[in-house]
């Protein structure tokens, strides 16, 4: 399974180090070994952590080398952090941030072409899952618009917006649907993700074509979010 922390907009630096300290002393003695981590915490908290338990990648950055976009971060920043894994494509970077698909699709290529290890997000609206299956498919594969889903280094996540921080979890029955449908589009790890907690963990990883899970509230803590990782 892989088991993956968005932090987005939570913790400083010097929280960020008492976590994966906390973390790494508890994966080294019971992490299975099949099993990945993944810690996305906000940029300013990135630092020179190493551990071959649990790796750390960005929310997000600029899809160049350098140059003059105030505000943004590109590779040589993330270099510098030995950073090469990305998440691409959250639903609140759609929706708030207003990045477009093409954006999106920018984004992806570029950091393909640098090797990055991309997990690419997509997810419907609840107005979309009201409309049944086949409209929530029809969403989702407008998702990979120019995405390159051949690239071998890349895992999808899904979250249905209406189940990120709500507390409102996807059903089994949802879940396993979509999973299969999405399986059939597109041949990588597929990881869960909305309001993902000790409480569903058992039920959702036990679903065939869940690969993993995306964990934004219940991350953000190291006893909760172990409580995913070795439940
Ligand atoms: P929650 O786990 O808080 O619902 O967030 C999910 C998410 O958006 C992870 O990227």
């Amino acid at each position: 399974m892989i088991y993956a922390a968005n932090f987005k907009t939570n913790h400083t630096r010097q929280s960020t180090r008492e976590y994966l300290g906390k973390l790494q002393a508890k994966l080294m003695l019971e992490r299975k070994p099949s099993d990945k981590v993944y810690i996305f915490p906000p940029l300013t908290a990135l630092d020179d952590y190493e551990s071959t338990n649990f790796k750390i990648g960005v929310q997000n950055a600029y899809p160049v080398e350098n140059g003059a976009f105030t505000g943004e971060v590109g590779l040589e920043q993330l270099a510098e952090f030995n950073i090469n894994t990305i998440l691409i494509g959250h639903s609140e970077r759609r929706d708030i941030l207003k990045e477009t698909q093409e954006d999106i699709a920018k984004k992806f290529a570029f950091f393909k072409e640098h090797n990055f290890e991309i997990i690419y997000c997509i997810g419907e609206s609840l107005e979309i899952r009201e409309q049944g299956l086949e409209a929530v498919m029809s969403h989702l594969v407008s998702q990979f618009e120019g995405i390159d889903t051949t690239y071998e280094n890349f895992v999808v996540a899904y979250e249905p917006i209406w189940a990120i921080g709500t507390g409102r979890t996807a059903s089994v029955e949802e879940i396993t649907q979509t999973h299969n449908e999405l399986k059939k589009v597109v041949d990588r790890p597929l990881l869960y993700g909305g309001s993902v907690k000790g409480a569903n963990i058992n039920e959702i990883s036990a679903i065939e074509n869940v690969d993993g899970v995306l964990v934004g509230g219940a991350s953000l803590k190291t006893e909760t979010f172990l409580e995913l990782v070795l439940h």
